[in-house]
């Protein structure tokens, strides 16, 4: 008989921004315990700064516990420096807060940065056998 259908869930990435002057602050980035790991954490992260650039945002900037390897790795990989710390800001573990800030993205080669970086994240995801079927770049 057919293989019993696995449900998959409705919800598998999130990433959330708010633009504060001319800051674009990143509040939410996660992607799906079963779902981590195929380049969709990266594609939201460029999604999220493309955004930022149609905005005419100038820096985006972000919290990360500092024990956060995967994520701290993304955003390193996409060219964020740490600039600070807040100590013991996560109450549950005494963790310090990395903050985080990634200039420059008003000069005209962060759009040449975006669009390379599009076709690599796209390959990534066809490779991964993901098809979007909405462009969430939209460039
Ligand atoms: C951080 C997170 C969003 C990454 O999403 P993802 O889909 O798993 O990541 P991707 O597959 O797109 O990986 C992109 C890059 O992230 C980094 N990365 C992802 N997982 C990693 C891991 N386990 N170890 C080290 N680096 C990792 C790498 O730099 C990777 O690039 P590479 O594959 O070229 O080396 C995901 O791990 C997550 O949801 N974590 C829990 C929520 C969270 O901590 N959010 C951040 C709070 S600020």
């Amino acid at each position: 008989g057919a293989p019993p259908l696995q449900i998959p869930p409705t919800l598998i990435g999130i990433g959330c921004l708010w633009a504060i002057l001319e800051e674009a602050h990143i509040i939410m980035l996660a992607i799906h315990p079963q779902f981590q790991g195929q380049g969709l954490g990266q594609a939201l992260l460029l999604a999220l700064l493309k955004s930022a650039c149609d905005r005419q945002l100038e820096r985006a900037t972000l919290e990360v516990r500092d024990s956060n390897l995967a994520a701290v790795s993304l955003y390193k990989k996409f060219g964020f420096k740490e600039a600070g710390r807040r100590k013991r800001y996560y109450e549950d573990t005494g963790e310090d807060a990395l903050v985080m800030w990634r200039s420059g993205l008003e000069k005209p080669e962060f759009q040449r940065y975006l669009a390379d970086e599009k076709r690599e994240i796209c390959d990534r995801l066809h490779q991964k056998n993901w098809h979007l079927a909405i462009d969430i770049f939209d460039f």
